[in-house]
């Protein structure tokens, strides 16, 4: 660990656990090692990244937070809700990595690891999720190395994370909205800000122009292979992503199977997700076809990343 924070204060590039997936850390202040880390993920520039931070006053030094975003922050952090607010005067993150808007997207993870690491750094460390862009998100220590093997400084093993997707992201706006659906499901939030969040543009085009949240590009969180949704019978040749205790007609003639959760549980279905999208993309199926998963809880940031892993890739 304390080469870690080593690393990140020479501007190397460390990826770490947080809770939700894997996290590829730069120095937020250092605009030579967030450059690199753009390049490294093969990432556009345009899209920010969201900074770290170890607790809430590490956080108000880089944003500005009203009532509603304080209530959020005591609510879910340390947790996976990243805020997005405006900038503080004195903000120390450098302007590559909030892609020059006046806002900056901030979370306090709470895995141990990203919290040891973030406390021993000192400073806010930004972390877009440890894989190659448009690659789905790692989960394992093993992903971030097949994907980033030799591109990068160091990588922490802390094991397979423990809720599966990425963090839920607000924006702290007049009125409070949801950027992307996460780790923290919408009800949790909006129970705590005592009225429904705004919803995004429903068409993910529409973020090209002016985007509310850039990274929310269409095709992202995306396999290899073609990804088929709300299957209910299996094609020969296909690869079937189950949910629940029912298969659908055809699975005997799938070319591999996994089950998200065979007892149909939201929360097991989002840490199984991109390990299991990763290991069906290597088996050479024609498609992997996945059969509904409902959209309550953990099932909205689910179905999220599934429609964007279905859209063709460009
Ligand atoms: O769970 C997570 O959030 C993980 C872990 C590593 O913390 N990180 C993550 O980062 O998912 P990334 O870079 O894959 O996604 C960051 C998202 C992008 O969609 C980006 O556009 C959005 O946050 N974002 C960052 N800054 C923003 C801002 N100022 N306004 C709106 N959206 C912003
Ligand atoms: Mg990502």
């Amino acid at each position: 660990m304390a080469a870690a924070a080593r690393r990140l204060g020479n501007g190397g590039l460390v990826a770490f656990p947080t809770e939700t997936v894997y996290g590829l850390g730069a120095d937020a202040a250092n605009a030579e090692a967030i450059a690199r880390l753009y390049q490294a993920k093969g990432r556009p520039a345009f899209n920010p990244l969201i900074a770290h931070v170890s607790d809430l006053s590490s956080a108000q030094r880089i944003a500005r937070f009203d009532a509603t975003a304080l209530a959020l922050a005591d609510a879910f952090w340390p947790g996976p809700l990243t805020l997005v607010l405006p900038k503080a005067p004195r903000c120390q993150v450098a302007d590559l990595a909030t892609a020059g808007l006046d806002t900056v997207a901030i979370r306090v993870p709470a895995h141990p690891v990203a919290q040891d690491l973030l406390r021993r750094f000192g400073g806010a460390v930004v972390a877009p999720s440890a894989n190659l862009s448009g690659h789905v998100s790692p989960t394992t220590a093993a992903h971030v190395q097949s994907d980033l093997a030799g591109r990068i400084d160091l990588i922490v093993d802390g094991g397979p994370v423990a809720v599966g997707v990425e963090s839920t992201i607000v924006g702290c706006f007049e009125t409070p909205m949801l950027l992307r659906p996460g780790g923290v499901p919408r009800t949790a939030i909006e129970r705590v800000l005592g009225r429904p969040l705004l919803r995004p543009p429903e068409d993910p085009e529409a973020d090209s122009d002016q985007p509310l949240a850039p990274g929310m590009l269409a095709s992202h969180y995306a396999p290899r292979t073609r990804v088929r949704l709300n299957a209910v019978n299996i094609e020969p040749g296909e690869a079937l992503l189950a949910f629940g205790p029912i298969m659908p007609a055809g699975f005997d003639r799938a070319a591999a199977a996994m089950n998200l959760s065979a007892r149909g549980d939201l929360t097991e279905a989002a840490a199984h997700l991109f390990g299991y999208l990763r290991a069906l993309d290597d088996k050479q199926a024609s498609t992997i076809a996945v059969m509904p998963v409902p959209n309550d809880d953990l099932g909205e940031a689910i179905n999220d990343r599934l429609r964007r892993a279905a859209v063709p890739q460009t």
